[in-house]
């Protein structure tokens, strides 16, 4: 543990030296998640909603980023002045790598006129050729302020289908979906689920939007449950009364959610994403010591100017909604 108190020291140092700061998911490792305040390393942590309107804030020199390529794109398209470090580009996720910028173009070739919505789960190319964007925080009232009958919801299936399933109660619109998944929530199934409420029957159920539509539909039955982003889902515990809760989400959400709530009691199957187990304090640290070095280049985030300007126009829409 000397070796992970010393990283966290030298990180917090550079910081200071190199105009540097640290923003990190809530899936990150528990150390990655701590406060500077609080003796750790990170300046905001927060969903993929807050950590971009945190990124576009940023007025240090550099801005770390301890999350998925698809958010530290997303943190660079916002505040291009800046210079974005991802400590691996290994941090991939299946829901962006599932679509290309030329899908959508095809998908707009068969639908044409209807708006296309792409989750913020996704590459820059793909934003480019994109109308808004959302994150599962906004999704239902960006789907909902859309005009029209049909919108193009990607690339995420489950989610499209857990989000048709309300919007088509409420306003018959009908949405065009991709095949995306993510491998974390698909592995939410109503068996898992299931299984867990039989050895929890006090437990309330809570999972992410991305996880399957027949989770939502079954495992729900006559147990109630809560279904929404990573926010939501903090959101709901605090406010609940409830003490015991199962979650099919993220396992280090559950370790944040321990943290913030000691007095409650989580049930997580531990399914970690790999991308986002692929930043650790010792890859974050390595970014920081490259900073003004000719290793700073393994790290920097960079995207073409015109597919930045491009994808640009569906952020800056969703942020203004938002
Ligand atoms: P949030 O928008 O809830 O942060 O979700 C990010 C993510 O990767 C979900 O799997
Ligand atoms: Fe992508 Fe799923 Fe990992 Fe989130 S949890 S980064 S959606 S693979």
């Amino acid at each position: 543990e000397a070796g992970l108190l010393a990283a966290v020291e030298e990180i917090r140092e550079l910081k200071r030296r190199k105009n540097a700061v640290v923003l990190s998911h809530f899936y990150m490792p528990a150390e990655l998640q701590v406060k500077h305040q609080d003796g750790g390393i990170a300046d905001f942590v927060g969903d993929s909603l807050g950590l971009s309107v945190a990124a576009k804030n940023v007025e240090a020199d550099y801005i770390i980023f301890c999350g998925v390529k698809f958010m530290a794109e997303t943190a660079k398209i916002l505040n291009p002045a800046k210079q974005v470090l991802l400590p691996s580009f290994e941090a991939g996720c299946s829901l962006a790598e599932s679509i290309t910028g030329a899908d959508v173009r095809r998908l707009k070739e068969q639908h044409p006129g209807v708006p296309v919505v792409a989750y913020i789960n996704t590459y820059a190319e793909t934003k480019a050729e994109s109308d808004i964007c959302c994150t599962s925080r906004n999704a239902m009232d960006i789907a909902r302020s859309l005009g029209g009958d049909k919108l193009i919801f990607l690339p995420d299936l489950y989610m499209g289908r857990n989000l048709q399933t309300k919007i088509k109660a409420e306003t018959g619109k009908e949405l065009i979906l991709w095949e995306g998944r993510c491998e974390v929530h698909e592995q939410f199934t109503p068996q898992r689920i299931n299984g867990l409420k039989l050895m929890y029957p006090e437990a309330q159920v809570l999972v992410h939007w991305e996880v399957p539509d027949n989770t939502v539909s079954d495992a729900f039955t006559g147990a109630g449950g809560v279904v929404g982003s990573t926010s939501d889902i903090i959101r709901f515990v605090g406010e609940s009364q409830i003490r015991q809760f199962i979650l099919g989400s993220e396992c280090d959400l559950g370790a944040t959610l321990r943290g913030m709530y000691p007095e409650k009691e989580f049930i997580v199957p531990c399914i970690k994403c790999p991308h986002m187990k692929q930043i650790s304090i010792q890859n974050t640290l390595e970014a920081l010591r490259a900073i003004g070095t000719a290793q700073e280049a393994l790290f920097e985030v960079r995207l073409e100017e015109e597919i930045m300007k491009r994808a640009l126009a569906p952020i800056e829409r969703m942020l203004a909604f938002s």
